[in-house]
């Protein structure tokens, strides 16, 4: 049976930077997101009969071999788990720029896990599909989830206890994000390998993780009370201590461009012009804006001057991933 699935992509809002288990994905730390609605994977999964081994075509083309690679120890957990021995033909495709730091991995493998799973005739709960997301991709556990998101660390060491879950709902609050494209290129470094380099040499380490809680407790509140200030100064802060961190590793990660580093005074000018408005960048060169509905526009404006900036997208807060169809 192939089984289609759409999952929405996420931006942290408190990030998520280090590993306490490499091979199961464990976060070091917790992190909290918001779901987007305009960016997406669909992915269809039909494990065959006949097959020599797994297919992936990767928006619209045949994939890489580590990109297949990858996908298919993806899909051995979920043979394992379903005692099936075929091969899958997988079919998948972004509505966005991949691995440009725009979470296509959260995406990704959120969508695989409940395509993957469905096809295989495993009846997963949302729980049990974040956690199986997580072994794909640490970000990935929370795009089972929309809305507001928050990953747990996790105390097991098997992760039976990091896994994500919905902390308000999507329509609790409408927050708009503006995403400016600077570069469309691959980046470096992934995530995986300049986690561990920050975690081996980044002086700052320690002290990322010790901190971490407190900044969680402080974005729970800050969305429990809707106060977009705090939420907005809590996620510039998490996102330039992640980025100094890994700025200290041994060789340094330097993910931003010059029009990163524009866009970053250009929004803390606005700032001051009286428009509510902060920024987030994960490991790539793009920068989210966030602000309320009523700003959009003067905050897309602004951005689109700027002649550093590619394309923008607007989103607001997505939904849980879904099957979107199945047929035999
Ligand atoms: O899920 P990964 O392994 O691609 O790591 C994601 C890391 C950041 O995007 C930089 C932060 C986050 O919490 O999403």
């Amino acid at each position: 049976m192939r089984v289609k699935a759409r999952a929405n992509s996420n931006i942290a809002l408190i990030k998520y930077w280090g590993k306490r288990n490499i091979g199961l994905n464990l976060p070091a730390v917790g992190s909290i997101s918001i779901t987007l609605n305009e960016l997406y994977t669909e992915t269809s999964v039909d494990f065959k009969a006949g097959l020599s081994q797994d297919h992936l075509i990767l928006n619209g083309q045949s994939a890489s071999a580590s990109d297949t690679g990858r996908v298919s120890r993806f899909l051995d957990i979920i043979r394992k788990r379903s005692n099936t021995g075929l091969y899958a033909e997988v079919i998948s495709a972004n509505n966005f720029p991949t691995s440009a730091g725009l979470a296509s991995s959260a995406s990704g493998f959120a969508c695989l896990a409940l395509a993957g799973s469905s096809a295989a005739g495993l009846d997963l709960t949302p729980v049990q599909l974040s956690e199986l997301a997580r072994l794909g991709s640490g970000s990935a556990a929370r795009s089972i989830f929309g809305g507001f998101v928050e990953m747990k660390k996790g105390l097991e060491s098997d992760g039976s206890d990091s896994v994500a879950e919905q902390i308000a709902m999507r329509k609790s609050w409408d927050l708009r994000l503006i995403i400016a494209i600077t570069s469309e290129e691959k980046k470096k470094t992934g995530s995986t390998d300049g986690m561990i380099v920050t975690r081996d040499t980044s002086p700052y380490y320690p002290s990322w993780i010790e901190s971490s809680e407190n900044d969680l407790a402080e974005m729970r509140d800050a969305i429990r009370r809707r106060d977009f200030e705090a939420l907005g100064e809590l996620t510039e802060y998490s996102c330039l201590k992640m980025h100094a961190l890994a700025m200290a590793a041994k060789p340094g990660l330097i993910y931003w461009n010059n029009t990163t580093i524009d866009l970053i005074h250009m929004i803390r000018d606005l700032r001051k012009k009286g428009i509510p408005v902060y920024f987030t960048i994960d490991a790539g060169p793009q920068v989210k804006a966030v602000c309320l509905p009523e700003y959009v526009g003067q905050v897309r404006d602004e951005i689109r001057k700027n002649p550093g900036v590619l394309r923008v997208i607007e989103t607001g807060l997505g939904g849980d991933a879904m099957i979107l169809g199945e047929e035999n």
